[in-house]
C-alpha cells in the first residue's frame, strides 16, 4: 500500500463528470493541458513529475465521434498516445479510463476482461486505439473499462440521467420513452474514482472492468430514476432504432469483472447519486 502516490497523481480532463469526484492530486483541465498537444503534454507532466496519471480527458460525445471520426481519433487516440509517452518518460503509472464500447456488442453475456475486443463505432474504435497504445508504451498501466457513466450532479451531468431529469422537470411531461432492447452496466463516477484510488494504492496493473454490478437497459434506469424522484410519469419501452442516433451502439455493452469485486449494485449507486446530488436542488425548484 502506498498512500502518498495519490498526492503525486495528475488527473487529465479533470473538469468533466468523473473528474468532479477527484479529491486528491493535481487536477488539470483542457485549458491548462490540451492532451492533443504532445510538446505541451510532455512539458507539463515533466513539471509535475507525477507518480501516476489518471487520464480522463476524452471526447465522450459518442454521436459527435461518429460524425467526426478524425476528431475522435485526434483526442482519444493521439491524445492518449501523448499522455502515455509523457507518463513513460517520467516513470508514472498510466491509468487510462476506457469503455465497454471496445467490444462488438454481439455477445449474449456481459463482457469480462478476457473477452476479445472488436469495436463497431468510432467512439469505441478511438478509445480502443488508446488502449493499444497504452499497452504498448507503458511499462506500468491500468486500463479501467466502464460503461454508461453517471454522475457530476446538476453542474456537470450532461449525459443520460440529466437528460431524463430535464424531461421530468417539464410541467407537461407525462411519458418518457426509453430503450429496452440493449443492455449496459451503469457506472457511478464516484465509485469509479474510489476504485481507481484503491487500485493505484495497491499498485495494481493490467485491465479491470470497473462498472457497478448488474446489467440493465436504459428503460430500467428511467424506472429507477422515477421511483427515487417520485414522479407520476409513464415509462414507454422502445427499440434501439427509435431514436435514430448517428452512432449505432452495441446491443450488449454490459460488463463483469473477473479481477475486481468491490463494486456495489448499479441501483444502490444511482439511488445515492439522485438523493445526494439531485433531490436537494429539485426540491428548491418545487419539482
Ligand atoms: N461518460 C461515459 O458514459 C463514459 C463511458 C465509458 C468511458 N468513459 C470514459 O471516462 C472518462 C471520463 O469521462 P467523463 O464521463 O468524465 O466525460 P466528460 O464529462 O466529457 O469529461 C471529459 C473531459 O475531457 C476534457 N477534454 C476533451 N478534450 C480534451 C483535450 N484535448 N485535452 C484535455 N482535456 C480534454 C473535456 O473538456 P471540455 O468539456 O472542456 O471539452 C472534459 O472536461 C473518459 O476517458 C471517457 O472516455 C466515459
Amino acid at each position: 500500500m502506498d498512500d502518498n502516490i495519490l498526492d503525486k497523481t495528475v488527473i487529465t480532463g479533470a473538469n468533466g463528470m468523473v473528474g468532479s469526484y477527484v479529491d486528491f492530486g493535481i487536477k488539470v483541465n483542457k485549458r491548462l493541458l490540451d492532451v492533443t498537444d504532445l510538446m505541451e503534454t510532455m512539458k507539463i507532466i515533466d513539471q509535475y513529475q507525477p507518480r501516476a496519471i489518471i487520464h480522463l480527458a476524452a471526447e465522450t460525445d459518442v454521436d459527435r465521434c461518429e460524425r467526426d471520426p478524425m476528431y475522435a481519433y485526434f483526442v482519444n487516440a493521439i491524445g492518449t498516445y501523448n499522455v502515455a509517452v509523457a507518463a513513460q518518460k517520467v516513470g508514472a503509472k498510466m491509468v487510462y479510463v476506457s469503455t465497454s464500447a471496445v467490444f462488438d456488442g454481439f455477445s449474449k453475456d456481459p463482457y469480462s476482461e478476457d473477452d476479445k475486443t472488436n469495436p463497431q463505432y468510432f467512439y469505441g474504435r478511438s478509445k480502443y486505439i488508446g488502449e493499444v497504445v497504452v499497452r504498448d508504451i507503458s511499462d506500468d498501466y491500468i486500463i479501467a473499462r466502464v460503461c454508461g457513466v453517471f454522475g457530476g450532479g446538476p453542474k456537470k451531468d450532461q449525459k443520460f440521467v440529466s437528460k431524463i431529469i430535464n424531461q421530468l422537470k417539464k410541467k407537461d411531461c407525462q411519458e418518457i420513452k426509453a430503450i429496452n432492447d440493449s443492455f449496459i452496466s451503469p457506472t457511478f463516477g464516484k465509485d469509479l474514482i474510489n476504485h481507481l484510488k484503491y487500485l493505484i494504492k495497491k499498485d495494481a496493473k493490467g485491465i479491470f472492468h470497473l462498472s457497478n454490478k448488474g446489467v440493465c437497459s436504459r428503460y430500467d434506469m428511467v424506472v429507477k430514476i422515477i421511483e427515487v424522484l417520485g414522479k407520476d410519469v409513464k415509462v414507454m419501452p422502445v427499440d434501439s432504432s427509435y431514436f435514430n442516433l448517428p452512432a449505432q451502439r452495441g446491443m450488449n455493452e454490459s460488463m463483469v469483472s473477473k479481477r475486481f469485486d468491490l463494486a456495489r449494485d448499479w441501483q444502490k449507486a444511482l439511488e445515492e447519486y439522485l438523493r445526494e446530488e439531485w433531490l436537494p436542488t429539485l426540491k428548491l425548484l418545487r419539482y
